[in-house]
């Protein structure tokens, strides 16, 4: 079978310099909402320091951002929500790198936090940037009435617990070394990865005061980019390479979990990628060009070797 191809991407400098800028904004942002790593107990500060500043591509939060400017609103209004999502994503993943779960060493190209640490501290720094999230989701000093910011919470919390990523992360590990089909392993993607995804597209919408259906297009844009997202994920964690994803490849094979790449290989694994991804872009239609970086965004998802 051919190589899928991937519509042609404007992964040109308008997109790329556009996500830089999203990216630089949340930087900033999250490095005046980290703790000091001077401040008492200096452990955990550095620990919860070391997780978050490490290189992370800050997809989701861009795609936050991206969503509200979308929908009508400023990068200022949802600046804090999308710093708290890039918190809850990197709390899953030092969480997700223990030895009592996936048992990696390695996360962006440096030893993981139990291994820099140790497993107390990476729990308990996991456990410090999730509940870091919901402050500042909190903060009165926001840009957000109460009301947007409590919807966002509900939002965000709904996305990280037993309905969406939790869910995905125990089944995840239920399967370990179980038989798991197509449709199983569709459902753990669209909850361990999708469902933050999700929630990313609706708390921008929501930040910029979309209306219903505004929210709703985006949340299934955001469904279907979630699962291009993971299966490419999955690919990588067999044929990626090293000095890109920032960790060795095999974790999956070592671990006995169904990927979609051990399901279908990797050539098929590539177009049922693609397809997500063109099913998201699809979504996107009714917005009309103003959605390009949105699209692309999909596209760099399944395209990227990192
Ligand atoms: C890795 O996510 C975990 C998954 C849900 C697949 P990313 O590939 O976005 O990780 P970083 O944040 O860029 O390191
Ligand atoms: C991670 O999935 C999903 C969450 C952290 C919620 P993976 O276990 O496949 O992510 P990587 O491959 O370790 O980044
Ligand atoms: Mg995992
Ligand atoms: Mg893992
Ligand atoms: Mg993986």
């Amino acid at each position: 079978m051919s190589e899928p191809r991937i519509p042609r991407l404007d992964l040109s400098e308008t997109f790329q310099a556009r996500y830089e800028a999203y990216r630089r904004r949340v930087e900033d942002g999250l490095e005046r909402l980290l703790p000091a790593a001077s401040r008492w107990p200096e452990p955990i500060h550095e620990a919860m320091r070391y997780a978050v500043f490490s290189g992370g591509k800050r997809l989701r939060p861009v795609l936050t951002l991206a969503a509200c400017e979308l929908a009508g609103g400023s990068v200022e209004a949802a600046l804090p929500a999308a710093c708290a999502v890039e918190l809850v994503h990197t709390y899953s993943l030092v969480h997700d790198d223990l030895p009592a779960m996936d048992d990696d060493d390695m996360r962006r190209g440096r030893p993981t936090v139990h291994v820099a640490y140790d497993e107390a501290t990476a729990i308990l720094a996991g456990d410090a940037l999730l509940t870091l999230a919901f402050t500042v989701l909190a903060d009165p000093d926001g840009p957000l009435t109460p009301a947007v910011a409590l919807r966002i919470a509900f939002e965000l919390g709904t996305a990280a617990g037993t309905a969406g990523l939790i869910a995905g992360q125990v089944a995840d590990l239920a399967a370990e070394g179980a038989a798991v089909d197509g449709r199983e392993l569709e459902r753990i993607h669209r909850h361990k990865t999708g469902a933050l995804f999700r929630a990313c597209a609706r708390i921008g919408a929501i930040a910029a005061g979309a209306g219903p259906a505004d929210v709703e297009r985006l949340s299934r844009f955001a469904d279907e980019f979630g699962l291009a997202f993971q299966i490419t994920d999955d690919i990588l964690d067999v044929v990626g390479d090293e000095a890109a994803t920032g960790r060795p490849a095999g974790s999956d094979e070592r671990r006995g979990k169904t990927t979609f790449a051990s399901l279908y290989g990797v050539e098929t694994a590539r177009r049922l990628a693609v397809e997500a991804a063109q099913r998201a872009a699809a979504e996107l239609e009714p917005f009309g060009a103003r959605a390009g970086f949105l699209r692309d965004l999909a596209f760099f998802a399944v395209s990227r070797s990192g």
